[in-house]
């Protein structure tokens, strides 16, 4: 049995034109395969190869190397805080700390009771320039306070954990920064920066 839908994988098909090399739209597939699945399993990476025609131990290759993309179940809503320098001495694991207190974890990749939320911190995101920050929902979350993520869980409670609720593929349209302040030169991209709290 397919581990995709013939909605994904109408997806994936029709990504490889997009690109000059075929093995560039091994991320976009995979996003999209996880993106259905909110994970990656080992039947969703054969599947993805056997679709672009590429070897499945390059395709899990590419799934293992990037942090964005998760080869366990993670919570439906998912926090990608960056404890980076500048958002440290922001008070970036003030942050987290406040969300493993709000979604009743103890610790880094742990899936709250409900499946709803889990967290992880990462590297630089490249909006230093707003920190402490996140990504969230394929989105960017600048300077961010207790109050904002309440805002954002409570969201989330209320839509009953829906991600495509508050989690368009093409988030681009939303995109924008506080005002007042230069983009970062290694800031988000097109798909990933918009911020829902401005
Ligand atoms: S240090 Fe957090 S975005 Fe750069």
């Amino acid at each position: 049995m397919a581990a995709l839908s013939e909605h994904a994988i109408e997806e994936i098909r029709a990504l490889p034109p997009r690109f000059p090399h075929i093995r560039s739209a091994v991320l976009p597939a995979l996003d999209v395969a996880q993106d259905e699945l909110g994970y990656l399993t080992r039947e969703a990476m054969t599947e993805v190869a056997e679709l672009l025609d590429l070897d499945p131990g390059y395709v899990e290759g590419v799934a293992t190397f990037y942090t964005l993309l998760h080869l366990e179940p993670i919570g439906k809503h998912h926090f990608y805080v960056c404890t980076n320098l500048s958002c440290d001495l922001r008070g970036a694991y003030e942050i987290c700390d406040h969300i493993k207190r709000r979604i009743g974890v103890e610790g880094f990749g742990e899936v709250s009771a409900d499946g709803l939320f889990s967290l992880e911190e990462v590297e630089c995101l490249g909006a230093c320039e707003f920190a402490p920050m996140m990504r969230y929902q394929r989105r960017y979350h600048y300077d961010l306070t207790p109050e904002k993520v309440d805002a954002l869980i409570e969201a989330a409670r209320q839509n009953g954990g829906d991600r495509a609720a508050d989690s368009p593929r093409d988030a681009a349209a939303a995109s924008q920064k506080p005002p007042g302040r230069r983009a970062s030169s290694r800031g988000p991209t097109k798909e990933d920066s918009a911020e829902l709290n401005a």
